[in-house]
């Protein structure tokens, strides 16, 4: 039966996509909406949208026509679409006949007020940027976890401008939440039982809290939140490599419940493409921050974020990039084809001028290279043990559990009388280009 108070939820695009479902849910809870799973049971139905690329917005435009049908079902169905994609695309999507209100990240305070509006069959939109909005005070519902593991968001925006990029356009300013904030979330989750927190920002080593004389970096934050509790595992993303500095990798090392792992992106090999992506690293900069990770923590895994194809990339500028993830080895990779989006630098002053099947033959390369140094990595660590974190049930089967190490890995294994939420020393037996296998080593 439908509910007009019941708030059902769907979320595309990054973690702080995630963690901002969180906060707009409990948002609406503190008002007199109540979350579902059910989008049948929904009177409001919110689409968390990605604006990243042109196939993440393509994909939510048919989830939006696809909603079509549940609307002439039930007249009365609100359908929302927030995020990244309402701020950029206002006009377009509220000229649909789906899409009765628009709001963008920093408006989410504002999401009773809009849909009261559209209860009245008014359009309603918000989608002011805010150069202050942490939602720092809102304790997110975290509908979305496992009971094990969550996200918290320490801050907001990105003022970097890579040139391909629109975040800076949907997101705003930079800004960091207060210390205090996070510090009491991240304590409140492991009350109840988390074991885990990841720290969220588009760069989180720039978070910077400065005010009544208390100066903040990320490191010193990273190291409150480890000493909530040495059970407390404590992961962070995403760290941009203009700003790792030895102190950040040296705090990483420190603490046992620190996981060692970095996701830091280099995007390109080439420094003449770097520069124009307005990276303001070079690949040697590059290369001697993955020096001083690895020499400070030596078991620490490193992930990346690599796009093929960006404006005047030649064949030379995509070997440096096979190179560079070739000398770094990473554990894994988020891998991608320039995607102009209009705004940006790169669509006004730079030519999107490496043909479609060519990046996508980069691409494939970039892919099957990761693909082997995943593998390689993973076989690595047969024969190793590690303490895992158990997150759930595999997927796999019914009789597994699923969880990660602190490197990141997913490790699965018999459940034997294991519970989820505890940790485990598994020793690895087995493994694929994405998984460990493993076995729970007696106590
Ligand atoms: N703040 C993070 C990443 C945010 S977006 C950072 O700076 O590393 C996640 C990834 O999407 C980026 O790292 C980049 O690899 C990719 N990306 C962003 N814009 C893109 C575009 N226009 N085309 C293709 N990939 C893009
Ligand atoms: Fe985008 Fe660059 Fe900001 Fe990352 S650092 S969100 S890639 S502008
Ligand atoms: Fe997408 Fe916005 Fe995140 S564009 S990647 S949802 S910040």
């Amino acid at each position: 039966m439908i509910d007009l108070k019941n708030i059902y939820i769907e979320t595309y695009g990054c973690q702080m996509n995630f963690s901002d479902s969180e906060i707009v849910v409990s948002i609406l809870e503190n008002d007199s909406y109540k979350y579902t799973s059910d989008i049948n049971s929904a009177g409001v139905i919110l689409i968390n949208t990605c604006s990243i690329r042109d196939k993440a917005e393509q994909r939510i435009w048919k989830r939006i026509n696809q909603l079509k049908s549940l609307k002439k079902k039930n007249t009365n169905l609100i359908i929302g679409v927030i995020g990244c994609m309402a701020e950029r695309l206002k006009n377009e999507l509220l000229k649909t006949d789906v899409v009765d209100l628009v709001a963008g990240p920093d408006a989410y305070r504002d999401m009773p007020a809009l849909i009261e509006k559209a209860k009245k069959n008014q359009k309603a939109s918000n989608v002011v940027l805010s150069e202050i909005e942490t939602y720092d005070e809102i304790k997110p519902n975290y509908f979305q976890t496992n009971g094990v593991s969550a996200f918290i968001s320490i801050m907001r925006g990105c003022q970097n401008f890579c040139t391909y990029c629109v975040v800076p356009y949907t997101r705003g300013k930079e800004r960091s939440r207060s210390p205090e904030s996070i510090i009491n979330e991240a304590k409140n989750l492991f009350e109840k039982g988390y074991r885990e927190v990841t720290l969220l920002g588009q760069n989180v080593n720039s978070y910077k809290w400065d005010s009544n004389n208390e100066k903040v970096n990320f490191a010193k934050l990273l190291e409150s939140v480890a000493l909530i509790s040495p059970l407390l595992r404590v992961r962070f993303t995403t760290s941009h490599p203009k700003d790792i500095s030895d102190e950040l990798i040296y705090t990483i090392a420190k603490y046992k419940n620190i996981c060692n792992y970095i996701h830091l992106p280099m995007q390109s090999g080439s420094t003449k493409i770097l520069k124009l992506m307005n990276r303001r690293y070079t690949r040697e900069w590059y290369m001697d921050r993955i020096k001083a990770i690895k020499r400070i923590i030596p078991d620490c895994s490193i992930s990346t974020d690599v796009i093929s194809g960006f404006c005047s990339e030649t064949e030379e500028d995509h070997q440096d990039t096979l190179s560079l993830m070739q000398w770094v080895g990473y554990d894994f990779a988020y891998m991608f084809k320039y995607s102009e989006r209009s705004g940006t630098y790169a669509a006004k002053k730079l030519k999107d001028d490496v043909p479609e099947d060519v990046k996508g033959r980069r691409l494939n390369e970039i892919i099957a290279l990761q693909q082997k140094l995943s593998y390689e990595s993973n076989l690595k660590d047969v024969g190793k043990t590690f303490e895992v974190l158990i997150e759930g049930v595999s997927k796999r089967s019914g009789k597994q559990f699923s969880g990660r190490n602190q490197q990141n890995k997913v490790v699965v294994f018999d459940k034997e009388d294991a519970k989820i939420g505890q940790y485990v020393n598994v020793k690895i037996t087995d493994c694929t280009s994405a998984t460990l296998i493993g076995k729970i080593l007696n106590k």
